[in-house]
């Protein structure tokens, strides 16, 4: 069964590799073992050199081992590769080559004229390059980087016979949080490395392996929580570790059903008694949706909910389980281009389930500071575009001063994402569904727009929602 999930998991992975690099892998990840067993069984015979040979002959030549380690080579790599080790793609590369070490071993078997070893040569130089200095390949390669940080804490911390939920920063220290001060160059990973959003790979295997046979839950199914539910599909949650609850409104049901979704709209109670990780994804004002409903004690709740604290929640969770995020709008979730702050930080199966929707996590050090980041980050885009949609220009320096007031120094890279993710030349009716869909009422979002209606400039209409996320906050 381990070896089933693992041998499904490592042909999930070959899927984020470049077309053709897919097709050799996967094809090696097939053929070599077959080809191994038919060349180890007395089954058939093969041809060498242009002449027909026994089963005897061709081991006895020398022949039989070296194409057997050639295969066994050329699958342990390709496996491997599929299984995100760095390392493997040495195999790969002494694949072409290693037979005629065997064969010069086994002296007795014909010479190896030159040009055959030239070009076993070249082609292992070709596979040196294809495996060390493709960008697709390394960039494939670093969700391992961040996949087997993530594998070593899920097993430090829990395993199939003890699977309380106990991941923290100390069991995982490579995981340094990112601080709202964070340098966010946008286009700079955590390590420095310069990236796309296409190449952010991230698989959920530890959220998979944390939800076993249970679910992933969402009770709330409206703009953001359909955006998530299909960011996690498509990042390989299976879709029967889903399961979504809502208040019952038909034009949500007809939306779940047009995107594919409605089989998994269980009760409510269902939802929240038996998902390991609750997403709480109501309106602000709906936040007593879920007061007395049971929960699971060794789950995790993640709560979407703006200027609602952690405190404020309605839920029977002990507080280390309990994490607040605050992500950008549905538009930058499907394009895989949002942001998030994330608080408390250190949860390396929280952050897993934010990468995977190619969401760049801003840690805050303190729950205070997601309202300032919420108006200024995740609402600027919806800002910007209503603000100049009314012919305004928007004052950068201002902007920057507004920022520097509530404590976000680097924010030039806020507004540089913001500037890039926003759409541009929508029709009166485009825009109108744009903000629609990125604006709660009542929210932050609807403040700050609302604000700009009433005549504010932009940078006080952003005050404006910072005031309302506090105010919702109850502060
Ligand atoms: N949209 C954004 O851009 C964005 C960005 C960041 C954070 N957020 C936060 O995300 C949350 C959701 O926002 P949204 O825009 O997705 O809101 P939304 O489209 O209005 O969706 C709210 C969902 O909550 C459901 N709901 C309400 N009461 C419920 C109850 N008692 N039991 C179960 N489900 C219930 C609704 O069900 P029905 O559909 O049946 O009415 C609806 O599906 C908000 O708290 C917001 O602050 C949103």
């Amino acid at each position: 069964m381990v070896i089933a999930e693992c041998m499904s998991t490592c042909w999930r992975n070959t899927k984020s590799l470049p077309f053709l690099f897919r097709l050799f892998i996967q094809g090696a990840m097939v053929a070599t073992p077959i080809l191994l067993l038919f060349l180890v069984l007395p089954i058939t015979e093969w041809e060498v050199n242009g002449r027909m040979v026994s089963y005897t002959e061709l081991w006895s030549s020398g022949e039989g081992a070296a194409a057997a380690v050639s295969l066994a080579l050329a699958g342990a790599g390709a496996w491997g590769l599929a299984a995100r080790r760095a390392e493997s793609r040495w195999l790969l590369v002494i694949s072409p080559v290693a037979p005629y070490i065997v064969l010069a071993i086994f002296s007795a078997s014909a010479p190896v004229t030159l040009d055959v070893i030239v070009s076993a040569v070249l082609t292992a130089a070709v596979f040196y390059f294809c495996l060390f200095r493709l960008r697709a390949v390394r960039a494939y390669l670093d969700a391992e980087l961040k996949g087997s940080e993530l594998k070593g804490s899920a097993s430090n911390n829990f395993s199939k016979g003890d699977d309380k939920m106990k991941l923290s920063k100390e069991s995982n220290p490579k995981l340094t949080p990112l601080s709202l001060e964070f340098t966010a160059d946008f286009g700079l990973d955590h390590v420095g490395r310069r990236y796309s959003p296409k190449e952010r790979v991230m698989t959920l295997e530890l959220t998979r392996q944390f939800l076993g046979t249970s679910t992933l839950g969402m009770v709330g199914a409206g703009h953001l929580a359909k955006a998530i539910a299909l960011g996690l599909l498509e990042a390989g949650l299976p879709k029967h570790n889903l399961a979504i609850c809502h208040r019952g409104s038909k034009e949500t049901d007809r939306e779940l059903s047009a995107a594919g979704l409605v089989e998994r709209v269980v009760d409510k109670d269902i939802v929240t008694r038996g998902s390991r990780i609750l997403l709480y994804l109501v309106r602000p004002q709906d936040v007593m949706a879920i007061q007395g409903a049971d929960f699971r004690d060794d789950g995790i709740f993640i709560s979407f909910l703006a200027g609602v604290p952690l405190k404020n929640l309605p839920v029977s969770i002990a507080d280390t389980q309990r994490f607040r995020v605050m992500p950008s709008a549905p538009d930058t979730l499907r394009q895989r281009n949002g942001i998030a702050a994330l608080y408390p930080a250190d949860n390396p199966l929280v952050r897993e389930i934010l990468e995977s929707l190619g969401l760049r996590v801003v840690a805050l050090k303190q729950e205070s500071d997601i309202h300032a980041f919420t108006a200024l980050g995740p609402c600027l885009p919806i800002a910007l575009t209503y603000w100049e949609g009314l012919g305004n220009k928007s004052d950068e320096a201002e902007l920057l001063d507004a920022a520097r007031k509530f404590g976000l120094p680097s924010y030039d890279s806020i507004l540089r994402w913001a500037h890039s993710v926003r759409p541009r030349g929508l029709s009166n009716d485009e825009q109108k569904r744009y903000l629609t869909q990125a604006t709660t009422p009542g929210g932050v979002t609807d403040a700050i727009l609302a604000a700009i209606r009433t005549g504010m400039k932009l940078p006080t209409a952003l005050e404006r929602g910072i005031e309302r996320s506090r105010e919702l906050a109850g502060e």
